[in-house]
């Protein structure tokens, strides 16, 4: 059944091959999904070649971990990662008829991004954003030709989370949607379509959870209630753990856009601000293992 909202699959265009403009965590995790998925050609810049080639070894390193769990044939080993390149060279993006970005979350970092690419896209090319609430129209009002640009919205982690928003702006044409839908289920994600409101819907829902979550632990209520109380839900990760999967500062960077769009309906926290600059992890430890509750993250939120 075609979701609501979505135009005529007909109108999707062919990808055959992707450029990602960013070589972080994010951008890493859903490199590896689109050459796993679409079997296609993957080319990934960013600001230095540094970045770029330790972007493309993370994903090698991936390709091997499912090689080594037996998720992937030898052969296939091969294979994706000759489909995995780096460049710091615009002109590599010629030939790329899916370019996302999925650089830092600021409206002008990203508009210059665009800015920068767009001479360098053919004229078919689609371009995907994975902001995770910023305004997508005043993003693509950087663009010569806005109604190519479409939200597309990963979570953490890409592997496993099912789904993708795809977020249409009022300018987004029929065959950019289209194709973002078509994207979306080859990446075998099941995709809604959001207005291009701040945090979509996911993030929405998300800000509230963990504003109020961290909003209570700063009123005096141990982390370890809140956790408890939680529970109630059956949700699959207490908040705390949820704040470290998703990052601290991207954490805080949600509920400050959404304190900033609507501070009568979300909490901002400068602890959770002060925690992201200190480094500090709530409850897993550097490898990613459970710690307990941070001794530091206690006193920082008792302020
Ligand atoms: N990377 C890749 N695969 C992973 C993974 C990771 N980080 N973590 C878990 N997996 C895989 C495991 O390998 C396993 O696969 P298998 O069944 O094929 O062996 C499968 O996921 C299940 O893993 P586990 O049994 O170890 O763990 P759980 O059953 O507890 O599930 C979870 C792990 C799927 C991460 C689950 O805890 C969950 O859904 N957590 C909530 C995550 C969430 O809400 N994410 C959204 C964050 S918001 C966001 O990203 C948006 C941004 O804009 C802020």
């Amino acid at each position: 059944k075609r979701p609501a909202g979505a135009p005529d699959e007909a109108l999707a265009k062919p990808v055959s091959k992707v450029g990602i403009i960013g070589a972080g965590l994010m951008a890493s995790q859903f490199a590896l999904l689109f050459v796993r998925r679409l079997q296609v050609p993957v080319v990934i810049t960013d600001l230095d070649q540094g970045r770029v080639d330790k972007a493309v070894a993370g994903i090698h390193g991936e390709i091997d971990k499912l090689a080594d769990k037996g998720r992937v044939s030898t052969d296939e080993q091969q294979r994706l990662k000759a489909l995995i390149s780096g460049t710091v060279d615009k002109a590599d993006f010629a030939d790329c008829d899916w370019v996302i970005e999925a650089v830092f979350e600021e409206l002008g970092v990203k508009q210059q991004v665009f800015r920068e690419i767009e001479p360098h896209l053919s004229p078919e090319a689609v371009l995907a954003t994975n902001t995770s609430g910023l305004s997508i129209e005043a993003m693509g009002s950087a663009l010569q030709h806005p109604e190519r640009l479409v939200g597309f919205h990963f979570f953490n982690p890409v592997a496993v989370m099912p789904l993708i928003e795809v977020v249409k702006t009022p300018t987004t044409d029929d065959a950019t949607l289209a194709t973002a839908m078509r994207v979306a289920k080859d990446l075998k994600k099941n995709a809604v379509i959001t207005r291009d409101t701040p945090g979509f819907v996911v993030n929405r829902i998300l800000a509230k959870l963990l504003g109020e979550a961290m909003h209570a632990v700063e009123q005096g209520t141990p982390f370890e209630d809140v956790v408890e109380a939680q529970r109630a839900f059956g949700f699959p990760m207490d908040p705390f753990v949820l704040l470290d999967l998703v990052g601290l500062k991207v954490g805080a960077h949600v509920l400050d856009t959404h304190h900033a769009a609507a501070p009568d309906r979300f909490f901002e926290s400068k602890a959770l601000h002060e925690l992201a600059e200190a480094g500090i992890l709530l409850e897993k430890d550097a490898k990613g293992e459970p710690k307990g509750i941070d001794k530091r993250a206690r006193k920082i939120v008792a302020k």
